[in-house]
């Protein structure tokens, strides 16, 4: 079990390590930098235990040029190791935010090409953690890697150096008593993970309840479930309060106990090097120590310990980090839909001519949906596909639009397939208007604009008045540069309704699909989007899943679907006269 973990964080650091790699020189630069600093910072105990020993060597008699020219020498050594340090730092910042960058953009690429049905499945907040806070705690962990693990690391080498210099007798007293902290720390670090992973989950969790909570507020406060969302988010917080508690007692127990070991390790030098200083070794002398490197010692005793206690320190905010980097690596790595066919042609300028041949489709493997379904759509024909809620109406769209692609037979345009056809040109032929409305936040003309970025402002007054949207647009506060929020703020659902139809009315594609755009809208708005419909719809091949009567009798033809299938198929009054399942339908005044 651990032996897993172990190799998956493995490969993380090493996916981490190739993040990395594109800022070798900046990451060699900081490393050199870390070298500077840790070797002016070992010289200044040099330089004092210097001046202690000018003090105490005069006798009475000081020599304060001496002793001036120290002070001098340890200004400049502390303003360089200072200006260092700024420098290191900046660069640090400079790596760790583009190595972010980096990972949240792959992330952001992988979302796009994510096949439909892993975000269908997905809750989003989950997702959105990942790219957001995961990456953030990535963050923190890696700048305070970079910034303290090389630093620390140089330190103990640098520390040692000049220990063994001074006193290889004294330096053996620090380095047995020092890995104490070490494992005591590493000790409690691995205990520290698991819980640093629950954490994170249980934080998702929360993150995708709140989103839940914040986009359906209406439908949470319609159904009175404030007390029930309540409750679950009660339970996840008490959760996320007992894994957190835990993570934050152990990881808290790593700085006093290894500031005790500190505390041996300066009280060993201390008494050991003391006696030195005072007896020599013997009468020899060949391990005495000055008062001065009696001093310096000690400081370095201390300086060698301190990065113990920050890399133990570091381990854990590291480990939690790679526990988050292994979260984003996971959404990065998801298998991306099948990418677009080598040989795979745009669709230009197409008739509008569209065919389904035995059709098989299953969302869920154990779950068969459509089954040989068969349809030939002549250019600039009207269909209308009726039928029972859970019938597969929007899978058919779904298929068409290429969100999904069919088990089974398959799908053409213009004769060609679907699949032999770049999904981008394929969507930009099709005009898609839905019964939820997608709006960005932005302005009403960039809302508009989204399909056709370089519209004129003739080009978006003619949409929207052939949609019926101009009059209201009109009448906002700053008309079409009215300032609208994500999901519409101000405007009823009708208006946002006109407002997609005027985005597809600008474009106007070939071909058109309506998946029940008129289901959440008032009849007069209604009749005004009929209108704007039936203008679009002239010569433009076109699916219409509707439940008024209006709009289906004038189709072309009537898809009846049941269950996935094709059950009756022909135009209204053909399908009226057979009296069959559409008759039932339409006698039950379309309560489908
Ligand atoms: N992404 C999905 N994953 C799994 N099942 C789905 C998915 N989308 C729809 N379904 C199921 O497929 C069936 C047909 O759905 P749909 O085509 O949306 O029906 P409708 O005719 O009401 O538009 C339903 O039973 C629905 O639960
Ligand atoms: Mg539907």
């Amino acid at each position: 079990m651990s032996d897993i973990k172990k190799t998956d964080s493995k490969k993380t650091i090493l996916k981490i390590l190739k993040y990395i790699k594109r800022h070798i020189p900046l990451v060699v630069i900081s490393i050199l930098l870390a070298a500077v600093i840790v070797f002016l910072t070992l010289y200044i105990p040099i330089l004092i235990g210097n001046a202690v020993d000018v003090l105490l060597g005069g006798k009475g008699n000081v020599d304060f040029d001496v002793l001036f020219e120290i002070m001098i020498k340890i200004g400049i050594v502390m303003g360089t190791t200072a200006l260092a340090q700024w420098v290191m730092n900046t660069i640090n910042n400079h790596i760790t935010y583009h190595v972010v960058e980096d990972i949240r953009n792959d992330a952001m690429k992988k979302i796009q090409i994510l096949p439909l049905s892993f975000l269908d499945t997905q809750s989003t907040g989950d997702v959105v953690s990942r790219v957001v806070s995961d990456v953030d705690t990535f963050a923190d962990g890696l700048l305070m890697g970079f910034t303290q693990l090389f630093t620390g690391a140089l330190t103990i080498l640098g520390t040692l150096g000049f220990m063994l210099r001074t006193s290889p007798i004294v330096t053996i007293v620090v380095v047995v008593i020092t890995p104490l902290s070490f494992f005591v720390a590493k000790f409690i670090a691995t205990h520290t993970h698991d819980y640093f992973k629950n954490q994170s989950v249980v934080r998702a969790e929360q993150t995708a309840l709140i989103d839940e909570m914040v986009g359906n507020q209406k439908i949470v406060k319609m159904f009175s479930r404030e007390e029930a969302v309540k409750e679950q988010f009660d339970e996840i917080n008490e959760r996320l309060h007992d894994s957190s508690l835990k993570a934050v007692f152990y990881s808290s127990l790593v700085n006093p106990s290894t500031r005790f070991v500190n505390a041996l390790v300066y009280a060993g030098v201390a008494v050991v090097g003391g006696f030195f200083a005072i007896k020599g070794w013997g009468s020899s002398g060949a391990a005495a120590l000055t008062v001065g490197e009696l001093t310096a010692f000690l400081s370095y005793a201390n300086q060698y310990t301190k990065p113990f206690n920050e890399i133990s320190g570091v381990i854990t905010e590291l480990q939690n980090a790679i526990v988050c980097a292994s979260r984003i690596f996971e959404l990065i790595e998801k298998e991306p839909q099948l990418p677009d066919a080598e040989s795979a042609k745009a669709l230009t300028k197409p008739e509008g001519k569209v065919s389904l041949r035995e059709v098989d489709f299953r969302y869920v493997p154990d779950k068969p949906l459509i089954k040989n379904f068969n349809l030939d759509v002549k250019p600039g024909q009207r269909i209308a596909i009726v039928g029972p809620t859970g019938c597969g109406k929007t899978t058919v769209i779904n298929l068409l639009m290429r969100f999904y692609d069919v088990d089974e037979g398959n799908i053409s345009v213009d004769g060609t397939d679907i699949r032999d056809l770049t999904r981008k040109s394929l969507r930009s032929n099709i005009g898609m208007v839905l019964q939820e409305t997608w709006l960005k936040a932005g302005t009403i003309k960039e809302n508009i604009c989204m399909g056709k970025p370089d519209a004129t402002d003739e080009e978006i007054i003619a949409a929207a008045k052939a949609a019926h949207s101009h009059s209201f647009i009109k009448r906002l506060p700053n008309g079409y540069d009215t300032l609208i929020g994500e999901d519409g703020g101000m405007l009823s659902q009708g208006q946002k309704q006109l407002l997609c139809i005027t985005r597809v009315m600008l474009c106007l594609p070939q071909i058109l699909i309506l998946d029940e755009a008129t289901s959440s809208i008032d009849t007069r708005t209604e009749i005004r989007i009929q209108k704007a419909f039936a203008k679009m719809m002239q010569g433009r091949t076109s699916f219409i899943v509707a439940h008024r009567l209006s709009t289906i009798k004038e189709a072309d033809v009537i898809l009846v679907m049941r269950d996935g299938n094709i059950v009756e198929q022909g135009n209204h009054e053909s399908l009226l006269a057979k009296g069959g399942f559409y008759a039932e339908l339409y006698n039950s005044q379309f309560a489908i």
